[in-house]
């Protein structure tokens, strides 16, 4: 049998609301043009992001109504460290609420000095952290700490039309003279994200992950797996690189991670939960640290800012994801979006990501320049068509100002369309690649857009924006 189908049935499902063109225009005006300050309810398909819109299984609402609520010593929280250890193989993992958690924990230990009293002093100046992408949140608490992220991808990662099996890799030589450049004393953890989001869902080898641990271990620099996606890049380990056809997900898991001094990891993500998250690491110093700081800012080392039941759906829904059908299932129905805009000459991102589709938008509207942010523009345009929502990732999200204030735009301008796991059906999807096609025909009639209010951080979740004349 050639068909994938969905692995599983539906047993409860949620109403959509449709909506007229002429009242989203109304609600996108009124949004000041950013999709992030649109109602979700006024959304009919919402590709945003995959973070925390999962739909869970029978098996984790089950969960959801066994949790135990104790403070200290929970069952959950010991069926979460049971699971979670087996999966990645660290000696210490503390519960977190979400991955940005983890991040701060991590870049606040590491890009701090402890003074004799255990208080922080002297944060971040002159320090550098290697990711082959950070993500948004990543580089901005890295950068909120006064330290420096750098993104030393594969060239072939910053192309969208070039194909190649792992677009997420980091260049290894960049990496190794980088570190001689600042030295390795300034680099306290170097990172690598799997799948790589910021440059398109792409997956790591199981070769470069190990060769970046080499070269830490050569510098005697720490190295974390940013994990949020690591059972679709286990997956595709395992569909492409030679001599782990037979491997199963787990053990392909199991050794990604025995490379690694530790993790930080979003449970949104692949964990299939709403909230949660949690960093692992072996370091005992690290360890006691990070266990400090969680306990003065997000709760005791059983819960860490987390409800017993929220940890007892992160450890049914790490058993479901590595399900191969469906981890099948999942590269297959995204791969299908991707090929449908591919046909319709929509140029996205090559080959297709495991959680989304990235469309290039400066391929797509080859008009608007960076500074008028097409990305945007292909966003609001896909509102205002069909009630689609996605982000941008692009000059909005990593743009930054030279000291004139110009706009230094970001290396790929692209619109991310995340699929929620297990959400959406298959003509869902069919009627995103339709809504993109319709658009694609009058496409030289849209326009740029400006930004008339932006915060110093994270300036895309609550940015204003007007369209341009
Ligand atoms: N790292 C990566 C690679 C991510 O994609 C995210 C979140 C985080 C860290 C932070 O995790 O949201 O639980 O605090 N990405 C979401 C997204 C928000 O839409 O891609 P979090």
């Amino acid at each position: 049998m050639k068909t994938i189908i969905e692995p599983f049935k539906i047993k409860s499902v949620e109403q959509v609301k449709f909506t007229t063109k002429e009242e989203r225009e109304k609600i996108l005006k009124k949004a000041f043009y950013n999709p992030f300050m649109i109602p979700g309810e006024d959304v009919l398909i919402d590709l945003l992001t995959d973070s925390g819109t999962s739909a869970m299984s029978a098996k984790q609402w089950a969960g959801i109504l066994d949790g135990d609520e104790s403070y200290a010593g929970s069952k959950s929280y010991f069926r979460f460290e049971k699971v979670t250890k087996k999966i990645f193989g660290f000696k210490h993992i503390i519960p977190v609420h979400q991955g940005r958690a983890a991040e701060r924990i991590l870049f606040t230990n590491l890009l701090s000095d402890l003074d004799s009293n255990g208080r922080y002093v002297n944060a971040g100046e002159g320090r550098y952290i290697p990711n082959n992408n950070h993500f948004d949140t990543t580089r901005a608490n890295i950068e909120f700490n006064n330290g420096t992220a750098v993104d030393l991808v594969i060239e072939e990662g910053k192309h969208p039309s070039v194909i190649h099996p792992f677009k997420g890799n980091m260049d290894l030589e960049k990496l190794e003279n980088f570190i001689k450049k600042v030295g390795a004393k300034n680099i306290p953890v170097c990172m690598i994200t799997i799948t790589n989001n910021t440059g398109g869902g792409q997956p790591v080898s199981m070769e470069n992950i190990k060769a970046v641990s080499r070269i830490c271990k050569k510098y005697k620099i720490k190295f974390f797996i940013d994990a949020c996606r690591f059972a679709e890049n286990a997956y595709f380990i395992k569909m492409r690189e030679k001599g782990f056809e037979k491997k199963s997900v787990l053990e392909i898991t199991q050794e990604m991670f025995s490379y690694a001094d530790g993790c930080t990891m979003s449970a949104k993500k692949d964990a299939f939960a709403n909230i949660g998250g949690f960093i692992a690491m072996n370091d005992e110093e690290l360890y006691m640290q990070s266990k400090n700081l969680l306990i003065i800012t997000e709760g005791f080392e059983t819960y860490g800012g987390l409800a017993g039941r929220d940890m007892e759906a992160i450890a049914q829904g790490l058993e479901e994801i590595l399900e191969e059908s469906y981890l099948q299932y999942r590269l297959r129905s995204t791969e299908y979006l991707g090929e449908k805009l591919l046909e319709n000459n929509i140029p996205i991102i090559q080959p297709p990501g495991g959680h989304a589709i990235y469309v290039d938008a400066k391929g797509f509207l080859p008009h608007i320049p960076p500074e008028q942010y097409p990305g945007q523009a292909v966003v609001c345009e896909i509102y205002k068509s069909g009630g689609i929502r996605a982000v941008e990732i692009g000059s909005v999200m990593f743009g930054q100002y030279d000291k004139k204030g110009k706009l230094i735009p970001a290396e790929m301008e692209l619109v991310r369309l995340a699929i929620p796991r297990r959400v959406y059906t298959q003509s869902h999807i069919d009627y995103v690649a339709e809504v993109f096609i319709e658009m694609a025909k009058s496409k030289k009639k849209i326009k740029g857009y400006r930004i008339i209010e932006e915060p110093k951080f994270l300036r895309h979740f609550t940015a204003k924006f007007a369209p341009l004349k």
